[in-house]
């Protein structure tokens, strides 16, 4: 827009200028016409008289005559003198005779080099004419045009400039406003600041901070749902859960008994789901990071210990020398742990030890040994729901939770197969990009 503007109005203006300049310039050229044939005619009138009697005592009437030169000088303006028949009786000491006509004639003519002015005298006998060269006049009404176009060598940098720098200063605010839009975050919704815009854009700014206040009520009344559902979910299921349970001890058929069991395992990855969709929830909501600092890796060793107690000498741990002080959330922390070595451990080979480490630099990477998932589901798994081909149960959420809490913090993670440093496998690697060490 700067751009377009500032050529445009140079373009114009020059083009504005130009136009008033040829039409000035045919104005002056005219004007200047008039004056030189003025001249011209005032020149042949005043030497005639002087010239008639010049001739008129001779005393031989006739052959010609060249007027004496006081000084040697070029001359602009020539003149001969004839009678009626065209016989030269005087003329300018540089007049070139073959510029004028055969017979002399009054008033203005033309020849392709000179402009002629005529007059006579004594009963039209003696005739004067002189003789201006074209060439003079064009000369004159140049310079006069080339005086009209010098501004505009001056004028197109400088409306340039002008125009570039008044159109920069008033769109200031408006690349102001594009920049603090540009550069927030993914997840913040926060009104743009767009007071100091020009009026013409400041409906623009009023738009903009609606549809954000907008899209920040949808999601959060749709994170409300999910998050009140889910707790609303968890007591009625755990009765149901618990009653089936107690109903299994009670009744003796074995087919009966298989049933109920059914039932239970409906019930235990009902109540899994609607856990997982409160953590989503939670995630999503926000709340990733914390105000302090806590150290990762006590948790860590906690929730390694959590698993460890239910499938013993299945996972390894690689722990730094020195804490890892992070503003990571220590629940969110604890859950993105937590769904990272689930994963592992049902997902992975139950041959292999899944393996846990974490950096000084607060890199945590789970890897576990298993068939490799194709790259093209790899990239999808992050999605909600989305699961590869897996005998497991679950119920695709995951790797979603787990994704939100890494982005939320700030932090981001990779997800690759096969594991690093081997043939087959699944790797998922937290890093962090801002947080100090
Ligand atoms: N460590 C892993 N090894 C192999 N495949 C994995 C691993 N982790 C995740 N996957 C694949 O990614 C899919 C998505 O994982 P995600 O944790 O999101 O869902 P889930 O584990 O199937 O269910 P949920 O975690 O919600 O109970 C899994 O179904 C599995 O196919
Ligand atoms: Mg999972």
């Amino acid at each position: 827009m700067q751009k377009r503007l500032s050529v445009g109005l140079t373009l114009g203006v020059s083009l504005l200028w130009l136009l008033g300049v040829a039409a000035s310039g045919l104005v002056a050229q005219h004007e200047m016409n008039e004056v030189f044939d003025s001249a011209l005619q005032e020149t042949a009138q005043r030497i005639l008289p002087l010239a008639v009697t010049d001739i008129l005592n001779r005393e031989n009437g006739t052959g010609n005559q060249t007027a004496p030169a006081l000084k040697d000088h070029d001359e602009y303006l020539t003149y001969l003198v004839r009678d009626e028949k065209g016989n030269l009786l005087l003329q300018s000491h540089d007049a070139d005779p073959g510029v004028f006509g055969k017979l002399p004639e009054e008033g203005f003519s033309n020849t392709p080099t000179h402009r002629i002015y005529g007059a006579s005298a004594v009963s039209d006998t003696i005739y004067i004419e002189v003789a201006e060269p074209l060439a003079h006049r064009r000369e004159s009404a140049l310079e006069a045009g080339v005086a009209l176009l010098m501004p505009l060598i001056v004028l197109i940098p400088i409306t340039l400039m002008g125009v570039w720098w008044i159109v920069r200063l008033s769109l200031r605010e408006v690349v102001e406003f594009r920049e603090s839009i540009e550069s927030r975050g993914v997840g913040d919704l926060s009104s743009v600041e767009g007071r100091r815009l020009p009026t013409e854009f400041e409906p623009i700014a009023v738009a903009v901070n609606r549809l954000l206040e907008r899209l920040q009520r949808a999601l959060e009344t749709e994170r409300s749902f999910t998050a009140n559902s889910a707790h609303e979910l968890r007591t009625p299921l755990a009765t149901a859960l618990a009653k089936a349970q107690r109903l299994k001890t009670q009744v003796q058929s074995d087919q009966l008994k298989s049933n109920v069991a059914e039932i239970e395992e409906a019930l235990r990855s009902l109540s899994q789901l609607s856990g997982k969709l409160l953590e989503l929830a939670k995630a999503e909501g926000g709340g990733a990071t914390s105000q302090t600092r806590h150290n990762l890796v006590p948790i860590l060793t906690m929730i390694v210990g959590d698993f460890e107690s239910q499938t013993p000498g299945r996972i390894s741990l690689t722990l730094p020398e020195r804490d890892v002080n992070s503003f990571l959330d220590p629940d969110a922390f604890a859950i993105l742990v937590r769904n990272l070595i689930e994963n592992a451990l049902r997902h992975g080979s139950p041959k292999e030890p899944v393996e846990v480490s974490m950096t000084e630099d607060g890199t945590l990477r789970v890897s576990n040994g298993g068939d490799i998932v194709p790259p093209e589901q790899l990239v999808l798994l992050r999605n909600r729901f989305a699961r590869s081909k897996t005998d497991a149960a679950g119920s695709g959420l995951g790797l979603a939770i787990a994704d939100a809490i890494a982005k939320g913090a700030g932090m981001t993670l990779h997800l690759r197969s096969p594991a690093t440093g081997r043939q087959d496998g699944f790797e998922a690697e937290l890093t962090n990009s801002k947080e100090a060490k």
